[in-house]
């Protein structure tokens, strides 16, 4: 069984990735509802952390029911990490986890996320101040390596768990591939069959289905597996995967009607926990995703995209249930 600090995950757990903008508190919790055993905050600047800037501090907001769940911090300068990880553990997450993955360029080109991949010294001694700095078990996230021709991971992997990371979450591509092309498992299979390897090793990179989540825990022995994209607009992945892996039959596509509710539901803890119109102006990046597939929706849609309170919200739900007989 894996266990990471004192979480003693299921068998083959099914992590929620770390999405900027996207897993925050309220997406956080239907994910958990459907399953999800691991979830992540969004990354969090490790400079705007120390300089309390009140978009870090928010970030920071866990809450008991989300449990287990892990704080991401992001940054390039071995004191900033070194004190954020100490404001991390005031809020006792069950775990800290290192972003030494993300592409864009503001965080990469400064030297943090993906950037710290070109300096494997570097991310070493981030990743040992970090440890150093707090009692809570350290992850790291990250990539193959910089670009096709410079794929460090095997290293990187066999150096940070030497300076005491407790599992290692590896998005199968390069800091050039951004987000195109296809991630490659098979680097992640080389870093989990490598016998200096101890930690668990999750996978991540274009799982977004039941089928293909079992073809790839089954040819690349990865410990868990990490989903982020499809999740979004779809909490229900998690229930649909660990359905097909009981069963191996596949779950129907939720129902309209359940569509609806988990709106309701992720808008209203939208509200209530950044204010009706944020919350609501912010939810309109998730409608597209959530009914998808939908037939003769767009009329909805755009309604769904000029609500500013909850109240016109649950009108537009009320038309579409009421005009496509639903009950
Ligand atoms: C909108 C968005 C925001 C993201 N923000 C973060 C982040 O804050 N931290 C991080 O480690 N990765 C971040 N990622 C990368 C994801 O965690 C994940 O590694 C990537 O999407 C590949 O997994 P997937 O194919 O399942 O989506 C983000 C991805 C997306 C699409």
């Amino acid at each position: 069984m894996i266990k990471i600090g004192k979480i003693n995950f299921p068998e083959f757990p099914f992590l929620l990735a770390p999405m900027e903008d996207v897993s925050d508190p309220p997406f956080r919790r239907l994910c958990k509802m459907e399953g999800a055993d691991l979830m992540y905050s969004e990354f969090i600047s490790s400079e705007g952390l120390i300089r309390d800037a009140i978009k870090s501090k928010k970030k920071l907001e866990i809450f008991d029911y989300e449990r287990p769940i892990g704080i991401q911090i992001f940054g390039g300068d071995e004191e900033a990490m070194s004190l954020s990880a100490k404001i991390v553990e005031t809020v006792q997450p069950d775990l800290l986890d290192i972003n030494f993955g993300c592409p864009v360029k503001k965080v990469a080109c400064k030297g943090a996320g993906a950037g710290v991949l070109k300096d494997i010294d570097l991310m070493v001694k981030l990743t040992k101040a970090v440890v150093n700095s707090t009692k809570l078990p350290v992850t790291v996230k990250t990539r193959l390596g910089w670009d096709e021709k410079s794929i460090n991971i095997d290293e990187v992997a066999e150096r940070l768990q030497d300076v005491g990371i407790q599992a290692l979450t590896i998005h199968a591509r390069t800091r050039s591939q951004m987000y195109k092309g296809h991630s490659d498992w098979n680097y992640i299979a080389r870093v989990k069959n490598n016998p200096r390897i101890q930690i668990p090793i999750f996978g991540n990179g274009d799982i977004d289905s039941p089928e293909k989540a079992l073809e790839f825990k089954n040819k690349y022995g990865v410990d868990g597996i990490m989903i982020g994209r499809a999740a979004i607009g779809n909490p229900w992945i998690f229930k649909q995967i660990k359905h097909f892996f009981k069963t191996g039959e596949l779950l129907p596509p939720p129902t309209l009607k359940e569509r609806i509710e988990a709106v309701k539901k992720h808008a209203l803890w939208s509200t209530e926990w950044k204010g009706e119109r944020t919350g609501l102006l912010e939810m309109r990046q998730h409608y597209s995703n959530y009914f998808r597939g939908i037939a003769d929706f767009k009329p909805y849609k755009s309604q769904l995209l000029s609500t500013l309170s909850i109240d016109e919200l649950n009108t537009v739900f009320h038309t579409i249930l009421k005009e496509k007989d639903i009950h």
